[in-house]
Formats: C-alpha cells, sequence, structure tokens
C-alpha cells in the first residue's frame, strides 16, 4: 500500500519514523502541510515522491491507497470526511473526535464509504501492554475488577492543544483518551461503559481547560476503570497503568522506569525521550520509543487489517465510544454526579451478568480468606452459606 500523510508536525514524524523504521512492503509516497516549506522538508526527509499544501490533492492522488491523518483535533473531521469521499482507507489519530458526536460522524462516513476507519492508539499496542491483554484474555488474572492507567506530562508541545475550541478540552480529551482505552480493553470491549464520576481543574496554566483530572469509569459488570492525567506533572512522561483481578495483578510502567537508568554531567546534550525535562543527571530514556509506544506493532495490525479485509485491534468504533466517556467525564467533572456515557450506537453486550465468583471451602462455606501468621499459624475465614455467619477456623 501507499501511504499519506496529512500533517508533518510531532506525531507525524513519529509515524514516519515507524512507517520507514523497518522493512515494510507499504510506503510513506505523499505528505499534506499547509506550509509549503514543511512540506517538502518532510518529503526531504522521509524520501517521499510528493508533496502539497493542498489537502485533497495528497487524499485523491491515485497512487496513495491509504490516509494517516496526524492534524489538531479540530481538522480531524475534515480530512476523514475527504477521505471518504475519495474512497480511501483512513487512519486517525488519537483522540477521534473532540466529542462523541464528532467521531459519530466520522464512524458513519467510513462505514458508508465502505473504507477501513483505524483508530491510532499506541497505547493499545505496546509490547508490554499486548503481552497484559494476552495473560489477561487467557484468564491469568481472573475476572477484572479494576483497571487504572496514568498518562502525566509537563504539559504538551504546540498552541493548538492549549486552545480548548481546537482542542476539545485539556488533558482528559488529549491524554485521557489513551488511558479510557486502555482500561476498556482490560475490562473487556464488549462490556458497556455506563458512568463516569470525574473531577478535574485548572491547577497551574492561564488556560480555559483542565491541566489535571481523575476520573472513574463504572461499566455494566462492575468493574471500575480509573484515569489519572496531567499536563503539571514534573519529570518526564508518567505512563503507567495497573490491573486488578480476582485471581492476579498487573503493574506496568512504559516510560520512566524501563529498567534502562543513564548518568550524564549533560555532556553531549541531544534527546532522551518525549517530554523529558532534563538531559543531566540520573536520566530514564527508552531504548526503542517507536516501538514502546506500540507505533510499530499498531501499524502492522492497521495494514494486516487493511490486507485481509477484517477490523483492526482499534477502530473508529472504539474511537467514538472512547469520546462518549470522555463527554460523560466532562459532563461529571461540572455537575459534580455520576454521568451517564450516551451511546447512541452500542455494539457490545447489553445483558451482563455481575458473576458472584465467591471462593467455595465445602458445601456448607464459602471462603473469605486464608491468612498465614507472622508465627507460621494458619487460620481460614470462613463464611455460612445458610447463616452468613463469619467464622474463623485455625489449621
Ligand atoms: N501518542 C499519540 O497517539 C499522539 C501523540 C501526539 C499527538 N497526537 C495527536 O496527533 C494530532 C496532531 O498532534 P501533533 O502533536 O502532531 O501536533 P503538532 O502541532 O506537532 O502538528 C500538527 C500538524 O498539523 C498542522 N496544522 C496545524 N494547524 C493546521 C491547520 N489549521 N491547517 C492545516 N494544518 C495544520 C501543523 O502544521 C503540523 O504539521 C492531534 O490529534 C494529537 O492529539 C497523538
Amino acid at each position: 500500500m501507499k501511504i499519506a500523510m496529512l500533517g508533518s508536525g510531532f506525531i507525524a514524524r513519529f509515524y514516519a519514523d515507524s512507517l520507514i523504521g523497518h522493512r515494510r512492503t507499504d510506503t510513506l509516497h505523499a505528505v499534506y502541510s499547509r506550509n509549503a516549506d514543511k512540506a517538502k522538508a518532510f518529503a526531504q526527509e522521509y524520501n517521499l515522491p510528493f508533496y502539497s499544501t493542498d489537502m485533497q490533492e495528497v487524499v485523491s492522488h491515485p497512487e496513495v491507497d491509504v490516509v494517516v491523518i496526524s492534524l489538531p483535533n479540530d481538522l480531524h473531521l475534515a480530512a476523514v470526511e475527504a477521505c471518504a469521499k475519495a474512497g480511501k482507507h483512513v487512519l486517525c489519530t488519537k483522540p477521534l473526535g473532540r466529542t462523541a458526536a464528532e467521531a459519530k460522524q466520522m464512524l458513519d462516513m467510513v462505514e458508508q464509504a465502505g473504507v477501513m476507519g483505524g483508530y491510532l492508539e499506541d497505547l493499545c499496542y505496546s509490547p508490554k501492554f499486548i503481552k497484559s491483554l494476552a495473560s489477561i484474555k487467557a484468564g491469568s488474572l481472573g475476572r477484572i475488577l479494576w483497571a487504572k492507567s496514568r498518562e502525566a506530562h509537563p504539559g504538551p508541545h504546540s498552541n493548538w492543544f492549549w486552545n480548548k475550541e481546537q482542542s476539545g478540552g485539556g488533558a482528559i480529551v488529549d491524554l485521557g483518551c489513551h488511558c479510557i482505552e486502555i482500561a476498556r480493553n482490560f475490562i473487556g470491549k464488549e462490556v458497556k461503559p455506563v458512568e463516569v464520576m470525574c473531577w478535574a481543574s485548572t491547577q497551574v496554566h492561564p488556560i480555559d481547560a483542565e491541566d489535571n483530572a481523575i476520573g472513574l469509569v463504572k461499566y455494566a459488570n462492575g468493574a471500575i476503570g480509573q484515569f489519572e492525567v496531567s499536563w503539571c506533572f514534573r519529570g518526564g512522561m508518567d505512563l503507567r497503568d495497573e490491573v486488578m483481578g480476582t485471581e492476579g495483578t498487573i503493574w506496568t510502567n512504559n516510560f520512566l522506569r524501563t529498567g534502562f537508568d543513564m548518568f550524564t554531567t549533560g555532556k553531549g546534550g541531544g534527546y532522551v525521550a518525549e517530554k523529558a525535562e532534563s538531559n543531566s543527571g540520573w536520566l530514564f530514556p527508552v531504548g526503542d520509543e517507536v516501538n514502546e509506544l506500540g507505533y510499530n506493532h499498531m501499524f502492522t495490525d492497521m495494514f494486516e487489517a487493511i490486507d485481509g479485509k477484517r477490523e483492526p485491534a482499534e477502530t473508529f468504533y472504539d474511537g467514538y465510544v472512547v469520546n462518549a466517556i470522555i463527554d460523560a467525564a466532562y459532563a461529571s467533572a461540572k455537575s459534580g454526579q455520576w454521568e451517564a456515557v450516551q451511546l447512541s450506537d452500542w455494539r457490545g453486550n447489553n445483558e451482563v451478568t455481575r458473576e458472584a465468583a465467591y471462593a467455595i471451602y465445602n458445601d456448607q462455606y464459602y471462603l473469605i480468606k486464608e491468612e498465614i501468621l507472622p508465627h507460621g499459624d494458619r487460620k481460614l475465614i470462613l463464611k455460612d452459606k445458610q447463616t452468613g455467619e463469619v467464622i474463623v477456623k485455625d489449621l
């Protein structure tokens, strides 16, 4: 496939580095940037035969099969519309829309055009995420009760992020979209997100949107998703996930503690990792950032999905569900109440029973807990199934 890139900024470069970084049969062919010098520089750097300041010209270029949208959030809708009209497969960066209403329009456009809409949620393709999800799907953690995801850094790198009109909001829409989709995968995409409770605040920056937020997403099976996001965090980019199940736990740290610590006086300078605030002292570099952040696995899945005429792991529908959860988070931050997730188009399970997975001790008792005390004594805490009495049994 031949790929067109819309945008030549921060994420366009990350994506291009992934697309040209390894031997691939798919090639980056064209770039659109509103600035001719930047379009030309991007084309030269990545060796692309075509560039233009006219988005339409790039999207409808006869050799282009698939378009990657790397533009600010307020331009995603128009770009998806252009791709759908031209009958080109489209891969859009996160968040899909500024709101669920925008995301739904994009979803409808690609479905009506019969092209693939891939949602470029890279953090759902990182090597640690892929392994975690496989373990969860294999049952290693039992029933998932709680999935928490945190993304915090000192704030984004371009002016438009800080403009609520263009971005759709602050740290919630920018970073919360990752965290929400990570937790949703771990809990199960077929499980309906029902309500959100969110605290959001503008603590540091002179902006209209939130620069700090915490939210809880209640799922129909009783599981809870938690997102923690910040544009105020100092010290780099904090990307951590925690999953708690009835049979196990996963903790991952994707960025600040990857097992790679380095000290330098600062001689040599240079780039350490995304959003790193220092290049001297003790540093926490990331070995292969493009790979660790999931871009390689993400694009492989996207192109294989187009080839195989199947859906990728992350679709425009997922982007729409994430936007609906974000809308509810903003409503909750405003009202101070739990707010319903409004999903006019729900494709998962409707009847979700809350499993009562109590451990059975014998015919009479449930097992609440087995404890080994410091002196080596063992005891069981049991509950009588009939009377409800909780007893202790020393072993
Ligand atoms: N991990 C991720 O998945 C990730 C990371 C960063 C950004 N993003 C997303 O990528 C998108 C772009 O973010 P970025 O960080 O690359 O921003 P950026 O500011 O670095 O780049 C934006 C690009 O869009 C162009 N642009 C800006 N305004 C324009 C306009 N009015 N018309 C045409 N082009 C315009 C800029 O010239 C630039 O090429 C956003 O949706 C953002 O949320 C995703």
